[in-house]
């Protein structure tokens, strides 16, 4: 169980508070949707909890214990907005390999297949995949670390609808294995699940659904 409490965060560079007074627990491991305006503190929102900044004040628990940004940095996997513009690796194989150099190929094929990429040659170039697959393929990167928080950021950004749909399903099954985070201005994508359903507002967050 994840579980936020009181968290404020203004980043030095900003005048304004980001967060104000956030607190919530994750419900058994129901997914967690958030959405809310541009600007709103989402990606923010993200970045503390998977540890990338640290809040001003307010404490973070997993599974009742408290963790500093190093721990959470461990255990959670975050795919960010546009992942594909961020891949360094010159074929699929390198890309998941990025800071876990001893990977074997099994692992690989696993995770590939995890995401519906089992019939891609890991040789490739990553931009020759297709926007969908490489949307995938930016999970597993995340995947290869086997996070027990996966947070993503707008996953469905840029895509059209039926990809979108594709990638939907994807999400699903991943969070039968691990808590999901969903970043999303379409949270009606997510209608019909067992989520709980968060709005961000001016860095203030309420539940309306859950
Ligand atoms: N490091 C920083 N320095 C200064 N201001 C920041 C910093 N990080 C975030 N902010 C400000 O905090 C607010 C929230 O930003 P954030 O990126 O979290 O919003 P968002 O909800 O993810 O927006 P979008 O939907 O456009 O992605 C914005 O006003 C942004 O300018
Ligand atoms: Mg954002």
């Amino acid at each position: 169980m994840l579980q936020l409490k009181e968290i404020y965060y203004q980043p030095a560079t900003s005048e304004k508070l980001v967060l104000e007074d956030i607190s919530f627990k994750s419900n058994n491991q129901q997914p967690i949707i958030i959405s809310g305006p541009s600007g709103s503190g989402k990606t923010s929102l993200i970045e503390i909890i998977s540890g990338l900044s640290a809040p001003n004040k307010g404490s973070i628990l997993w599974n009742g214990q408290l963790l500093k940004e190093r721990k959470r940095r461990s255990i959670c996997g975050v795919v960010f907005q546009f992942p594909e513009r961020h891949f360094i690796g010159l074929t699929v194989s390198q890309e998941l390999k990025v800071g876990h150099q001893r990977i074997s190929g099994e692992l690989q094929s696993n995770i590939l297949n995890k995401v519906g990429l089992d019939n891609i040659n890991n040789k490739d170039s990553p931009e020759k995949l297709s926007g969908g697959q490489q949307r995938r393929l930016a999970i597993a990167v995340q995947l290869i670390r086997n996070p027990e928080i996966l947070l993503l950021d707008e996953p469905t950004a840029g895509l059209d609808w039926s990809v979108r749909d594709e990638i939907i399903q994807l999400i699903k099954t991943l969070s039968k294995e691990q808590l999901l985070i969903i970043i999303t201005h379409e949270p009606d994508l997510f209608a019909n699940w067992e989520i709980c359903n968060y709005q961000l507002l001016n860095g203030v967050l309420k539940k309306y659904n859950c």
